[in-house]
């Protein structure tokens, strides 16, 4: 049984209206309808769409929840320093990407939109404030908040604390109404203890208290980390085998059925696949990279960095293996993309498998064919337009038999459900011969494309090359 939340209303402010702030904060507007919560952004296209629709992204589930409480107690706005003044919380919700220059290159976290924010409060806040790092950041970054929050702390006092999201994309309204826990770091000072009972009891409007973790300021940092690191790791310890199983026709996915049985290891995150995506994983890891040499820990470094070179060796292999069966050339071939997201569920294709496999592909002068049902043509167009000029050609289509049609091969990058139940016929009806198929994420039923004449390759399973003529064996 859930203890009850706080029964006073607090003002909540979220500073970050996207794929973490958004779905967060209309989950505790909808459970706690005491509390007022206002989301703010600087992206002004971002805060119209929250608030006319389409939402700005896709969830399952949430558009349901936003409309349930936008206007009541929920509300988007670019009115920054309004919502900053006006609020006892304030979450930090803002993007933190991989730094892509100086110092750290490649491996540290970039913290400018972070820091922007923190200045921004500093400036503008009066009174106390409870200020929560809700974004991913590198241990010990509270340090840095609270110093420049300190540097302003003549008319205001700032508590902060870490509460790190824990969210799946294309989950995120499940895992939020429903947490396997809720984490909060403090300060271990009587101030800090009690500003993380302020925040832990506005979750306890609808989480039990048991699921409610409270750790000091650099565990619960690290703990996101650390959790992100490990479930990468399982994804690359299960794609290592998947080359291993190519290599020697054991299946993967019996491997992984096999071995998920044993209780201590568990089922979830076993799934063989082009490799993972996602805008935490591989950042986080890289960013447990950095730590590590930063502390003088070379060898720790060096484990955790496999686990993200591991992975693009795996994107790398599938782009490999596909021109391969191209007999070795893709220039001008029309190759069939199916999915671009890094996942099912979600339009989000930050790291998504997906551009470094076509990225490889336009290398090699490939057309690709791409659909997917929820990205747009212009995120795809984007995400893709350094490698456009290299001879390579790329065409949105609307369903995937537009994109199948006259090409060579198809590969399948994303687990949408619609692909499980793709009319195979339709497609091998519309390709060239011979038709080639990959699936990057064993989704196909291999029998009955196999029974149809597909060439097919799958992640870390034996598949049979139909006889001549498209005959079964
Ligand atoms: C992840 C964590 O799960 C979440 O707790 C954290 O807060 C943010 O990072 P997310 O990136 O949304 O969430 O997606 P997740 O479901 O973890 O998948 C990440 C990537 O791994 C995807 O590309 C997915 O397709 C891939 N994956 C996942 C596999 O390849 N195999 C699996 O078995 C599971
Ligand atoms: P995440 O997946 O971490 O939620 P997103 O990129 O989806 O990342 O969302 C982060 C949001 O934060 C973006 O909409 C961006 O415009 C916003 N943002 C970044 N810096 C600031 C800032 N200084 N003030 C307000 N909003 C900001």
């Amino acid at each position: 049984m859930s203890a009850p939340g706080l029964n006073r209303a607090v003002n909540i402010c979220c500073i970050g209206a996207g794929y973490v702030g958004g779905p967060t904060m209309a989950m505790i507007a909808s459970q706690c309808p005491q509390h007022r919560v206002t989301v703010v952004d600087v992206d002004q296209g971002r805060i119209d769409a929250w608030n006319r629709g389409p939402l700005p992204i896709f969830e399952p589930g949430l558009e349901e929840l936003v409309a349930g409480c936008r206007g009541r107690n929920l509300f988007f706005t670019t009115q920054v320093d309004a919502a900053i003044r006006a609020a006892e919380i304030i979450f930090l919700a803002v993007n933190t990407p991989t730094k892509s220059f100086g110092v750290g290159a490649g491996r540290a976290a970039d913290l400018q939109y972070l820091e922007s924010c923190a200045r921004r409060i500093g400036a503008v806040a009066e009174g106390r404030k409870i200020v929560v790092e809700k974004s991913t950041v590198p241990v010990r970054t509270a340090a840095a908040v609270q110093a420049i929050l300190a540097a302003h702390a003549g008319r205001a006092s700032f508590e902060v604390l870490s509460n790190p999201e824990f969210l799946a994309e294309g989950s995120a309204v499940a895992d939020l109404r429903q947490p396997d826990r809720v984490l909060i770091g403090s300060e271990r000072t009587a101030s800090g203890e009690a500003a993380a009972e302020v925040l832990a009891s506005v979750y306890a409007g609808w989480v039990p208290r048991d699921r409610i973790l409270t750790t000091n300021l650099w565990s619960s940092e690290l703990s996101k980390l650390a959790a992100n690191a490990f479930l990468a790791q399982r994804i690359s310890s299960i794609n290592a085998i998947s080359a291993l199983c190519e290599a020697t026709g054991a299946d993967v996915q019996e491997i992984a059925h096999a071995v998920g049985r044993d209780a201590r290891i568990g089922s979830r995150f076993l799934q063989a696949s082009v490799g993972f995506g996602g805008s935490c994983f591989q950042k986080d890891i890289l960013n447990l990279v950095y730590l590590c040499q930063h502390f003088g820990l070379p060898e720790v470094a060096a484990y955790w960095q496999q686990v993200v070179a591991l992975n693009d060796y795996q994107k790398q292999r599938f782009a490999r293996r596909l021109v391969e069966a191209l007999f070795g050339t893709a220039a001008n071939k029309r190759i069939a993309v199916l999915g671009f997201a890094f996942k099912k569920d979600t339009n989000d294709t930050r790291e998504t498998p997906a551009i470094a496999v076509c990225r490889d592909l336009l290398v090699e002068r490939a057309q690709l064919a791409i659909y997917d049902p929820r990205v747009s043509a212009g995120r795809i167009e984007a995400d893709l337009a350094p490698w456009l000029d290299l001879g390579g050609h790329i065409e949105v289509c609307k369903d995937p038999y537009a994109a199948a049609a006259q090409a060579h091969a198809v590969a399948v990058l994303t687990e949408w459900d619609e692909f499980r139940s793709l009319d195979l016929e339709r497609v091998y009806a519309g390709m060239l011969k011979p038709a080639v198929l990959f699936d990057g994420r064993n989704v196909i039923d291999l029998a009955a494309a196999r029974r149809l004449g597909f060439q097919l390759h799958a992640i870390g399973r034996a598949v049979p090359e139909p006889r001549l003529g498209g005959a079964t064996r």
